[in-house]
């Protein structure tokens, strides 16, 4: 397979995992698939709460998951909602970040179409681990 159909079969179960999003406020539901090394795969939805600051939002619940499973590295990440583009959020860029300096975001624009780009792109001049070196 090439990367356009291992990227098209993530976004597929971002879209399958999509369905139990917990989204009663937004009525919002995003789904998320990250490619892991050793080419695992962890998925998660968007949680929200009734305190809406406690809401979650479906890539870290992936991301969080998939780090919990042992996955040690992201190779990449896809977002699926509905209505089509949806890049990552400020938070979540960070997040993908600590596990990845080069992973792929994934998401559709359409409900076939979809665009690669790169974390370094949508997070330039990020703070990182390295930034605490000593
Ligand atoms: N949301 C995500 O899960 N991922 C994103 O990249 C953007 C926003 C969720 C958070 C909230 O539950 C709902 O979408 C509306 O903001």
């Amino acid at each position: 397979m090439n990367k356009k159909q291992i990227y098209k079969q993530l976004l597929n179960y971002a879209k399958q995992i999509s369905e139990n999003s917990y989204s009663p406020y937004s009525k919002f539901k995003v789904g998320a698939a990250v490619l892991c090394d050793g080419n695992k795969v962890f998925c998660g939805t968007n949680v929200e709460n009734a305190s809406y600051g406690l809401s979650m939002c479906a890539e870290r619940v992936a991301i969080f998951t998939a780090i919990a499973n042992g996955c040690k590295k992201i190779k990449a990440v896809a977002v699926y909602s509905k209505k089509g583009n949806v890049s990552p959020c400020g938070a979540c860029r960070q997040v993908i970040l600590e596990f990845s300096k080069n992973a792929d975001i994934v998401y559709n624009t359409k409900e076939t179409d979809f665009v690669v780009t790169k974390i370094s792109k949508l997070l330039p001049k990020s703070f990182s681990k390295k930034t605490l070196k000593k």
